[in-house]
């Protein structure tokens, strides 16, 4: 299980580097995790227990607007997207530019700091 985990990460990894050029760094769940404590925590939970933020347990993967919160905007439901890591990482990079009018406002301007947290999301399998 845990192996599997980590190649989960590896994989999810490579996929931001192919989908950017940019990408000079590789994703670490750790620094993820440190990231997620000070950026995304104050409204976002791992826990399967909502906050002000829909809990991200599971994200990647996901539909966009697909957990169990139950107050996801029709900005983010009506953008279609599925939350593989390329998508995510467009996601974080301008959540107002990819689904305008979702309540999620936070960018994640740089591409190293995104590819820890995607390494870090991916981590948390339902
Ligand atoms: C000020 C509160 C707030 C902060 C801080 C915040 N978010 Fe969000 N986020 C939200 C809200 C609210 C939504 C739901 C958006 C909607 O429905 O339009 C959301 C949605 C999301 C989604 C889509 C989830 C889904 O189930 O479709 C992801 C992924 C996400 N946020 C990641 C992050 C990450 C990573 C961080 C830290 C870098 C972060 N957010 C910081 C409030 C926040």
């Amino acid at each position: 299980m845990r192996r599997y985990l980590g190649e989960a990460v590896v994989a999810g990894v490579a996929l931001v580097m192919a989908g950017s050029a940019a990408a000079a760094t590789t994703g670490k769940a750790a620094e993820g995790a440190k990231l997620f404590q000070q950026r995304c925590v104050s409204c976002h939970t791992v826990k399967g227990n909502a906050g002000i933020g829909p809990d991200l347990r599971g994200v990647v993967g996901r539909k966009a607007g697909a957990g169990s919160f139950a107050r996801y905007t029709p900005a983010l439901k009506k953008t279609n997207l599925t939350f593989d890591v390329a998508e995510l990482d467009r996601f974080l990079a301008a959540p107002q530019r990819v689904a305008p009018g979702s309540a999620m406002m936070i960018s994640t301007p740089r591409q190293e700091d995104r590819a820890h947290l995607i390494a870090f999301l991916a981590t948390l399998k339902k």
